[in-house]
């Protein structure tokens, strides 16, 4: 097997060491040759004895010993002609593009059918956390009902900050930046953005399904404040931003919003950088993923198994996904609103502190509360 790594940023060269670590035992384990003929990269990188580098991926596409393609450059534009070419050349394609893949699924999954191709993406969804596989496979005797999780690492590492240190949301976000995982756009984390990209992935292979993703609504996590946060603590909640999907009545409801999860549920215990994703089926009932979200090795473990899936598995196929749809927001909720004035609205209980008005509400539909001077959290 030849294999062309395409981008060598921290998961590029991540994939690189591991590949190269375990290449004996792997080699034994499928009886195959695993030889990384390429890594290319616009910067300068030192590659282990072997490996040809090089700035121009068209040399790559252009090799006919090379079977494989990993892109990991990220992006909409030039990652997306980079698959799409290297499919059009008989390449098999392994990508963590999330962002391409939330936007251009359809276009993708096409073109890998059309040149008859394995074209995986575990690593796009939950780092290293096996999903899409599971989610492809393992769960195929099940109708998907629900999926909601925690997708992306950086805003549960900054809540778990500002909750467990009582840390402001902007002193949590340095906290981040220093350590080095918040996105080069900031925005992709902190305004749910990412997370939208992962539901978006998790339902189109749920529900075999094309998103329309500017129709996901998209709530991040900027508006919690330290007074939020200790009520919410008060009251035995932990606050966690939550991407969730739901199919009632053969119309799919997606959003991504900072929630307020009862401190005893599962998901609440999820700290710092983890992810985990709850999926909820008719005959396996629930099931739970967990584990690290982001990093090299916990991303590239998925690439690595991805890359080595395009020798053993069956293609997928994707001949039967539906038509782009728009989704509506996941609807009918409790919620927890805080305002500057007092409001004629029902709730379950209302607390005044420092001049904000605390509600929670029973179950109402949020089109109730449509005043943007508002801040509204969904209570799970
Ligand atoms: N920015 C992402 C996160 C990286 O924080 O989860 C992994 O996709």
């Amino acid at each position: 097997m030849n294999i062309g790594v395409i981008g060598l940023g921290t998961v590029g060269l991540g994939v690189i060491e591991i590949l190269t670590n375990e290449k004996t035992r792997l080699e034994k384990q499928y009886q195959i040759d695993i030889n990384i003929k390429y890594g290319c990269a616009l910067e300068e990188v030192t590659l282990p004895e072997g490996i040809i580098s090089t700035k121009d991926y068209h040399v790559v596409l252009d090799d006919p010993e090379v079977d494989v393609i990993v892109e990991l450059i990220g992006g909409t534009t030039i990652a997306k002609q980079i698959i799409l070419e290297a499919m059009q050349k008989g390449k098999h394609v392994v990508t963590a593009n999330k962002a391409l893949l939330a936007h251009c699924a359809k276009t993708l999954f096409e073109c890998a059918n059309t040149n008859n191709v394995h074209f995986f993406y575990e690593a796009s969804v939950g780092g290293g956390i096996p999903i899409i596989t599971p989610e492809k496979e393992s769960l195929v005797a099940n109708n998907i009902q629900k999926i909601e999780g925690i997708l992306n690492g950086t805003t549960n590492f900054i809540l778990s900050l500002m909750e467990e240190q009582n840390l402001t949301f902007e002193e949590a976000l340095n906290n981040a930046r220093k350590k080095g995982f918040v996105e080069a756009d900031e925005s992709l984390d902190l305004d749910g953005i990412d997370a939208a990209h992962k539901i978006a992935i998790l339902a189109t292979n749920a529900y075999k399904q094309y998103i329309d993703f500017d129709s996901i609504s998209c709530t991040g996590i900027r508006s919690i404040t330290k007074l939020d946060m200790d009520i919410c603590k008060e009251l035995g909640y932990k606050f966690k931003l939550i991407a969730e999907c739901e199919k009632i009545d053969e119309q799919l409801y997606i959003g991504v919003a900072p929630m307020l999860i009862p401190a005893n549920d599962l998901i609440a215990s999820v700290n710092s950088s983890y992810n985990v994703i709850e999926i909820t089926c008719d005959y396996l009932e629930n099931v739970l993923f967990y584990g690290k979200g982001a990093g090299r090795y916990v991303t590239a473990s998925a690439v690595v198994a991805d890359i080595l899936k395009t020798e053993t598995s069956d293609k997928w196929s994707y001949h039967d996904y539906k038509d782009m749809i728009k989704v509506n927001p996941v609807s009918t909720s409790k919620y927890y609103i805080r305002s500057e004035q007092p409001l004629e609205i029902p709730y379950i209980q209302s607390l005044n502190i420092h001049h904000q008005y605390i509600y929670l509400t029973d179950t109402i539909r949020p089109d109730l509360l449509k005043d943007e001077s508002l801040h509204i959290f969904k209570i799970r």
